[in-house]
């Protein structure tokens, strides 16, 4: 059995500005410093934390999170396929590994539907990141609309066809590609999918990920729910075999919420 430690990623889409970014991260550490058995849990890397800052606090969240000496991860919420370029207001993977992402979040629901975004952009950006070693999550799910008209599966099997499109085995044998299953209606609603959906969802992206490239990829790809994830609804969703941790929106702005949804990871896992 593979032990993928659980990612409890804190997406902070167009929040927190460096400054707060900075004391955040040092505000979370400290909070976590100060709990002797969630500071040992953590600094054994039984879950792993993840800030996803907009991109001109993540140099401020980096100094942040080396000088709190707790272990956490840094990561982007977007990204452009190119190195460089005329493509004003971009920002690249190679720019963004430079700053100290190791992962970038790509294809959001926010991405796609405000920002139009297609599957095509997406796949893009999956080919880049992946081949710069910068580790994308990648967000698929589906609208409410699509949900009541039965389509979920194929919707979803749709974005994972797109985003892994001219990706060939061997591919994740190190679980460098990680995957969040987000619902739509679910993100930032306070509606979070049951606990049976979002495992069945999950698996049937972890057994995509096993026809496409093979048994070990799929054993090792990490997914993720997110969709109104809270602390109290945290213990059901990471009792399930197939959920290997959350995707984060407005509870992880709190450092008290933020803790209680890695409190209780860790209460599943011991
Ligand atoms: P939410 O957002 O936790 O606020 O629902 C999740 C996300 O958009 O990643």
């Amino acid at each position: 059995m593979v032990n993928r430690v659980p990612l409890l990623a804190g997406n902070w889409k167009m929040n927190k500005g460096p400054l707060e970014a900075e004391n955040f991260v040092k505000d979370l550490a400290s909070t976590i410093h100060d709990n002797e058995s969630l500071s040992k849990a953590v600094k054994a890397r039984i879950v792993e934390i993840g800030v996803f800052p907009p991109f001109v606090s993540l140099e401020r969240a980096k100094k942040g999170i080396f000088i709190s000496g707790i272990p956490m991860s840094l990561g982007a919420q977007n990204m452009h396929w190119e190195d460089n370029g005329a493509f004003t207001g971009e920002v690249s993977g190679e720019m963004l590994k430079e700053v100290g992402c190791k992962y970038v979040i790509l294809g959001h629901s926010e991405r796609r539907h405000i920002f139009r975004e297609t599957n095509e952009m997406i796949g893009k950006k999956m080919k880049k990141a992946l081949s710069i070693g910068l580790k994308p999550i990648l967000c698929v799910g589906e609208t409410l609309e699509e949900r009541d008209g039965g389509i979920t599966e194929s919707v979803v099997e749709e974005q994972l066809e797109e985003a892994f499109r001219g990706l060939t085995g061997p591919l994740n044998q190190e679980g460098n590609v990680i995957i969040a299953y987000e619902p739509v209606w679910a993100i930032g609603t306070g509606r979070k999918a049951s606990d049976e959906d979002a495992q069945r969802m999950c698996l049937f992206i972890r057994k995509f990920i096993g026809d496409k490239f093979g048994f070990t990829a799929a054993q090792n790809v990490r997914i993720l729910y997110g969709g109104s994830v809270k602390p109290d609804n945290t213990k059901g969703l990471m009792s399930q075999a197939d959920v290997d941790g959350a995707l984060i929106g407005g509870a992880s702005l709190d450092v008290e919420s933020f803790l209680g949804i890695v409190k209780n990871t860790i209460d599943v896992l011991l």
